[in-house]
């Protein structure tokens, strides 16, 4: 692991020439504060930092504290646009799936949109529920607070079911995807039912699904898609 999720998501905004950035769970603040964008917007509904004094010295950073599906549903206008998308948010399947589908309605042409934790860390990290991961961990005495959930079941749906979307997991990190606007010739006809009930195991013995490549490669990529 050597990139963090400030260069991954910086390398993705440099790509435009005034990127418009909206995160998903930004927590004490150390991407969305990180990066440098025309626009900026952060969701999450307990942000780790006083929302009144951020307000007053990052005033560029438009900040909204609460769920993703309220701020896609009733504060984004519809004819907002973002280039860059960063889905960090509640690290479930179904939760990623709806930010995923609600950030697609808003990105703009030639965008894209990276989801944050689709490689667990372990078999812990990768429980679906967070009260049960914590039951869990707090069972086992596992140290690591990691918790990944079940967002790599996301990778598989696209896979197979959102045909117009291309995408990579960046090789040299802990593990995001990387979505953009592109068919791909083909998909993998996997029924949904079978991706809802993925396993860790098979994370380990279905990682062609996952499309890694290194970072450099996927900008490289992704520009070419964008001509
Ligand atoms: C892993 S942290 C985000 C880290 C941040 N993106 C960064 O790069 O430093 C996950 C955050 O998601 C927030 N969160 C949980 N449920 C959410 C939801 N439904 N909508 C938006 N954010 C949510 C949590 O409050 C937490 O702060």
């Amino acid at each position: 692991v050597s990139l963090s999720r400030l260069d991954v998501v910086q390398g993705l905004l440099d790509m435009y020439e005034e990127p418009r950035y909206l995160e998903v769970g930004v927590h004490s603040g150390e991407t969305l504060f990180g990066v440098r964008a025309a626009a900026r917007v952060g969701v999450d509904p307990h942000f780790r930092f006083d929302v009144d004094e951020a307000r007053r010295t990052q005033p560029q950073c438009e900040l909204w504290p609460v769920e993703s599906d309220e701020y896609f549903g009733r504060i984004a206008s519809p004819a907002t646009r973002f280039d860059v998308v960063f889905l960090d948010g509640l690290h479930t399947f179904e939760q990623t799936l709806r930010d995923l589908l609600n950030a697609l309605a808003l990105l703009a042409d030639g965008g894209v949109v990276v989801v944050d934790d689709v490689q667990p860390s372990s078999s812990v990290a990768a429980i679906g529920h967070l009260e049960r991961f914590v039951a869990v961990r707090t069972a086992l005495e596992v140290e690591s607070r990691d918790w990944m959930g079940d967002v790599y079941r996301l990778v598989f749906f696209v896979d197979s079911f959102l045909q117009q979307l291309s995408y990579r997991t960046v090789a040299d990190t802990h593990g995001q995807m990387v979505v953009w606007r592109a068919p791909r010739e083909s998909v993998s006809r996997r029924p949904l039912e079978e991706i809802a009930r993925l396993t860790y195991e098979d994370l380990a013995l279905e990682r062609d699904s996952f499309r890694f490549a290194p970072y450099e490669e996927i900008l490289s990529e992704i520009a070419a898609t964008r001509g």
